[in-house]
């Protein structure tokens, strides 16, 4: 199994396996400052780098900037050799290309650097149109604010769109970021996979822990606070029961971890995940899905269970 791809055609190589930091300074949803601090987020970064894992994913939105200058701030502490991808948020008021641009910017202010590696389109909202925020991609890429171009959220025809976009000005579409794991597989019956495995784009997969349900350490009777907790219903527990169980016997009969396993599925079907490491010990046993390979046999018992 590759253990480094190329975002793309031509876009930065990186580890099979990155780093979500949606979680580093996110009060409401994961409880930023509650149950894990800035010294958790610097472990996980720092204990990120040392294990190999050296594609940061960010964004404008996480922690209302928070992640990003953290991530910023972590980068110029270590001079570590990193490839960051943030993303633009097409909010409503946000009606022309130079809306991009100045966006851009401010998130180059927060990380602290000159450059972006990937710069990413997070949702594909209307009204603007997606070959207009390409132009605007390819502006900011001519000018060498960016190392490549991607989206997220956009489906199958969305991708081709904007793919075709970024070709007229010689460029080409290196990522769709969308939901991907054992408990959501979409992307492989929407043609998301196909279309991306097609024009040579990578699919990064985000959720790809399923937001922590998949590590097997939560129950219907030990859920996590607050919304993401009210999103682990009984239901999915009942649902996903097979799946937990093929997942825990093949951790077991491996030696490795229910979320080692879960991130290596991911590999296996030629996607990069970025799961979210709130913590030095999630980021190193992350790091663990690399270097190895499910077999034949356990991936077909993981795609069998519902
Ligand atoms: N483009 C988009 O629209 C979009 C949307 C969502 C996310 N993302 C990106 O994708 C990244 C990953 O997605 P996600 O963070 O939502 O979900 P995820 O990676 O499926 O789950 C992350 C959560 O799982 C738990 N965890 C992580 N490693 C673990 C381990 N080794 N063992 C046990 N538990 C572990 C942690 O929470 P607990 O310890 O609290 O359980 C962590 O916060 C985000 O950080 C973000 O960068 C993008």
């Amino acid at each position: 199994m590759q253990q480094t791809l190329t975002l793309g055609a031509n876009g930065p190589r990186v580890p099979a396996v990155g780093v979500g930091t949606w979680q580093w300074g996110d009060k409401m949803y994961w409880g930023f400052g509650q149950s894990f601090a800035e010294k958790d987020v610097w472990e996980a970064f720092d204990e990120s780098v040392r294990a190999g894992l050296t594609f940061f994913d960010t964004a404008e939105v996480y922690g209302s900037g928070r992640s990003e200058r953290f991530l910023g701030e972590f980068i110029h502490k270590t001079h570590a050799a990193v490839v960051v991808g943030t993303k633009f948020m097409p909010f409503p008021t946000r009606l022309t290309g130079g809306s991009l641009a100045k966006a851009l910017e401010r998130s180059l202010a927060r990380l602290s650097l000159r450059t972006v590696d990937l710069y990413q389109m997070h949702v594909p909202l209307p009204p603007v149109a997606i070959e207009t925020w390409m132009d605007a991609m390819s502006d900011v890429y001519h000018t060498g604010l960016i190392r490549a171009v991607g989206v997220s959220n956009y489906s199958a025809e969305q991708m081709q769109r904007a793919h075709e976009a970024l070709s007229r000005h010689g460029l080409a579409l290196a990522s769709n970021q969308v939901k991907f794991s054992l408990i959501d597989r979409e992307p492989l019956e929407n043609g998301v996979l196909d279309a991306c495995r097609e024009l040579g784009i990578t699919l990064i997969a985000y959720g790809p822990l399923g937001k922590g349900i998949l590590s097997g350490k939560y129950t219907p009777d030990n859920r996590p606070g607050g919304m993401r907790g009210r999103r682990f219903t009984r239901q999915i527990f009942e649902r996903i029961t097979p799946l937990l169980a093929a997942l825990r016997e093949i951790s077991q009969s491996r030696g490795k971890t229910m979320a080692q396993v879960a991130l290596n599925w991911c590999i296996v079907k030629r996607t990069l995940p970025i799961p979210g490491a709130k913590t030095g010990a999630q980021a190193r046993e992350n790091a663990g899905a690399l270097g190895w390979s499910l077999t034949e046999e356990e991936v077909a018992r993981l795609d069998g269970a519902p």
